[in-house]
């Protein structure tokens, strides 16, 4: 059998509120193909953070329900798997990085101590072993003076070095799958730039795959080699990154690419936006959720129908919207 290494499928994420049971993440399919980077982009509130948190099984307790779909590691759905089970592959078969590392590391704990404390939990290692690896795991993603920078605390670290040790904790397990959710947008420019260069070192390296979510599409340019693309919690577009980038179907996606800077762009004039905002999941229309800001003239029905997958060929495909599909 040769499954691909995560299968998402179907996946419907809801979260049980005030105004009732609101749907964050709705028929999501995705494929990660082993030692693949997919980048998973969309503007805030798309439903990244959500999809992720459900692939590791991290929804905010007890709202945050997966409604239907599976999760498959190598075959296995990781959905019905005991809690026991499930912790066994956080970690050590998929690991995950938040924006801000400041939140998951604890403020008064030595970094060396979290470090160590991480593996030992992991791995049956001596503690003069755990502080050896430790060690070597800062060296590797690139902390200088690892001897030093051990005794200090997560407040003591730049962004990009607390960043780097969450990393470096990520990795300790040698997971096959890293999930890095906006792993640079809290950092200075030319710090992302080397993030993100870390990144895919360390998964050229270790032969791991990656999910790196991100709202910017540069990201993905560099990085990535497959993309999909959310749109108020559906998947819009996915494909290679080549394809999409040379031949976008979604008016969401064009618009997303439209918005990347050009070489040719006249200095000191304002890039295009999108106009308008991503809808809240109050009042989501069955039919196509872009229609509100799509640049396409639509009817009524666009709205009033769930638009149909199309594959487009070479893994391209695209939710094909009335308001384009005939030329596709
Ligand atoms: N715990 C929650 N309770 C209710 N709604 C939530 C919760 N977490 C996220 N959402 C909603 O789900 C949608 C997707 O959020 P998220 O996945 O965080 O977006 P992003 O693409 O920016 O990561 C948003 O509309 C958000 O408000
Ligand atoms: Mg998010």
């Amino acid at each position: 059998m040769n499954a691909p290494l995560l299968e998402v499928r179907d996946l419907r994420v809801g979260f049980q509120t005030d105004h009732g049971l609101l749907v964050a993440v709705d028929e999501v399919d995705l494929t990660l193909e082993r030692g693949k980077m997919l980048g998973l982009v969309g503007e805030s509130g798309c439903g990244k953070s959500v999809t992720a948190r459900a692939i590791m099984r991290l929804l905010e307790q007890p709202s945050g329900q997966v409604l239907k779909g599976e999760v498959k590691l190598e075959g296995r759905d990781l959905l019905p798997l005991p809690l026991e089970a499930m912790r066994k592959v956080r970690g050590k078969e998929i690991a995950m990085i938040f924006q801000e590392p400041m939140t998951a590391l604890n403020p008064v704990h030595r970094v060396g101590k979290q470090i160590v404390e991480n593996l030992l939990l992991h791995e049956e290692l001596t503690p003069a072993a755990a502080l050896k690896r430790a060690l070597e795991l800062m060296e590797w993603v690139g902390i200088p003076a690892p001897d030093q920078r051990i005794h200090d605390y997560p407040h003591q670290l730049s962004g990009g070095m607390r960043q780097r040790v969450m990393i470096a904790m990520a990795l300790s397990c040698n997971p096959k799958i890293l999930i890095a959710d906006e792993p640079t947008t809290a950092l200075d420019v030319t710090v992302q730039a080397q993030i993100l260069e870390l990144i895919k070192r360390l998964q050229k390296e270790t032969g791991m795959a990656a999910i790196l979510i991100t709202h910017d599409l540069a990201v993905v340019a560099e990085t990535c080699d497959d993309l999909a693309v959310m749109y108020a919690g559906r998947l819009v577009e996915r494909g290679t990154v080549e394809s999409i980038f040379r031949s976008p179907y979604h008016p969401y996606t064009k618009g997303l690419l439209e918005c990347l800077p050009k070489l040719d762009h006249p200095p000191k004039t304002m890039l295009p936006i999108i106009p308008g905002m991503v809808p809240g999941l109050r009042d989501l229309p069955i039919g196509c959720r872009f229609a509100a800001r799509c640049p396409n003239a639509h009817g009524d029905e666009v709205l009033a129908t769930r638009q149909p997958w199309k594959d487009c060929g070479g893994g391209h495909g695209v939710e094909a919207c009335a308001c384009f599909a005939s030329k596709l």
